[in-house]
């Protein structure tokens, strides 16, 4: 153990393990700066992915101890950067459309950047003056952008799941006919249920299980041929479990299903809210942001009469991971649903003005400040900038999926908003009914296991019916013609391979 005094007077000349002077940050950082800027330029012209195997990857870390003593900072960042930039999946490649993830905005990168350096926590506005009014500011200008009340109040959140977790606990909270605060939800007369459309991404499963509902609440409403939600259905199923002494609290409306891309019809579904007095959440992870441009369907304008709405700006705004946002059209169910006032906490403003302290509006306590790459966005390319890159992101599909038209081996099945959707049907299997059907499944889903490990693309799957699809959705402002024109060869190219090896000879003709 070291002496008092010794360790007294190395306090008093305090340099900490983990400080660095300005001139060695400034030092390191450049670099750090240049790297990513040749790696800005080289990677679109690279692999979509270096496919590393997990034994590489573990390789190359090591399986070292916690090191005893550390070491120099700028070949430890030089040595990182390398590994990041060589072994990565690269979701901000021009050939990028798997799941929906896209390419993030440079501006964003520095943006977190100089979010660190001064690291508000966003919990309290006395803790982040700046950085919370720049939330509040990039929340109304989210709403602008999508037609959405900017009398609303809302939050930055770390992706959909959550998003949509603040909806459904902001609904909880209004719907609940007694004090549910206190008593919890057993000590309510009546259980609640939820209507959402078997499109529904799979966060419903999450939300009702970690909120207290359960599996049992939901109830999974039908779709018609375009995979949106059944509203006869809707109405009728919300009827039937009121005379039967349920509570019906939440209807689920999609804005770009995970699946197809669909939009439910929201104009209706708001109608059978109204009616039913049901709350009506939009998941609108994905597609709200293309309410934005200025010929788009009524269903998705529809998205301003819900009474919350989930949108990412890590999908479809382009932002680096992470950035999710509710917009709730009365901001009182926020901290109606999520304030408390513990006594250690001494974050009032002013006696006159009310203070903006995130804590109260949703789930986290400390916050990041996750808004300010976002804003730089919204400040660098304005309304105009988002329309003119998500029109091109759902013409861009549309040319893809035109492509897929022209092979004779690939089954079109829809384009949504900026998904396509399709499948690897040798010419010979149309037809063969169920038969093939098992086969072509296997097919596709291993000819999709060598597209994403072979580099030249990304796409991700759906499964529809028991149709197993592929889909490319492209939230990737790096795309051009070339790229999605090249996909449909790929497909039948890496497709006709894995049939010559996997056929049954039952199947050959
Ligand atoms: C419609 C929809 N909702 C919610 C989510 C979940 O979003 P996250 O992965 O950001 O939690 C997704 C993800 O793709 C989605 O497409």
């Amino acid at each position: 153990m070291m002496s008092t005094r010794k360790s007294r007077r190395q306090a008093s000349k305090r340099i900490a393990p983990l400080d660095m002077s300005p001139a060695a940050f400034r030092s390191v950082g450049r670099r750090a700066v240049d790297d990513t800027a040749k790696f800005l330029a080289s990677m679109p012209k690279g692999s979509v992915t270096a496919g590393s195997a997990p034994k590489r990857i573990r390789k190359l870390l090591g399986t070292g101890k916690l090191p005893q003593r550390g070491m120099a900072p700028g070949p430890l960042l030089r040595a990182t950067t390398k590994l990041l930039f060589d072994e990565s999946l690269f979701n901000g490649h021009p050939r990028f459309w798997g799941y929906i993830t896209s390419s993030p905005a440079p501006l964003g990168m520095l943006g977190d950047l100089i979010a660190s350096a001064v690291n508000p926590n966003v919990g309290a506005w006395v803790l982040s003056p700046v950085a919370s009014e720049i939330e509040a500011q990039t929340i109304r200008w989210i709403a602008e952008l999508i037609g959405y009340p900017t009398t609303c109040g809302g939050l930055l959140v770390s992706g959909g799941n959550m998003a949509n977790f603040i909806g459904f606990l902001a609904a909880r909270k209004a719907k609940a006919t007694w004090d549910i605060r206190t008593g919890g939800l057993r000590s309510g007369p009546a259980a609640m249920t939820v209507y959402v459309s078997q499109e529904t991404h799979t966060w419903i499963h999450k939300a009702v299980d970690l909120f207290g509902l359960g599996l049992e609440s939901i109830r999974w409403i039908p779709v018609d041929a375009d995979r949106r939600m059944n509203v006869k259905e809707l109405e009728q199923r919300i009827a039937m479990d009121r005379s039967a002494g349920y509570l019906p609290m939440l209807v689920v409306g999609t804005a770009g299903t995970v699946g197809v891309g669909a939009v439910d019809p929201l104009r209706d579904i708001a109608a059978v809210c109204r009616r039913q007095e049901v709350w009506f959440h939009v998941d609108g992870a994905y597609g709200a942001p293309a309410a934005a441009l200025p010929r788009i369907s009524d269903d998705l304008l529809a998205l301003s009469e819900a009474d919350s709405l989930a949108l990412d700006p890590h999908k479809w705004l382009y932002s680096p991971l992470e950035a999710g946002c509710t917009l709730v059209k009365n901001p009182a169910h926020l901290e109606d649903a999520f304030s408390f006032h513990p006594e250690y906490y001494n974050f009032k403003v002013s006696e006159e003005e009310p203070a903006l302290n995130y804590y109260e509006l949703g789930m986290q306590n400390s916050r990041g400040f996750r808004a300010l790459k976002v804003w730089l966005a919204l400040r660098m390319v304005g309304k105009a900038g988002f329309v003119r890159m998500i029109r091109d992101d759902i013409s861009l599909s549309r040319a893809m999926f035109d492509a897929v038209r022209r092979q004779p081996a690939l089954e079109p099945f829809a384009q949504n908003l900026s998904i396509a959707t399709f499948r690897y049907l040798p010419q010979d299997l149309r037809g063969k009914g169920e038969a093939a059907a098992e086969y072509v499944n296997d097919l596709n889903r291993e000819l999709l296991n060598r597209l994403q490990t072979g580099g030249e693309a990304f796409i991700s799957n759906a499964v529809v019916d028991g149709t197993y699809l592929l889909r490319a959705c492209i939230v990737n402002f790096r795309t051009k013609l070339a790229d999605v024109k090249s996909l449909p060869e790929l497909v039948v190219r890496i497709g006709s391979q894995v049939d010559s090896e996997l056929r049954p000879a039952s199947l050959h003709a």
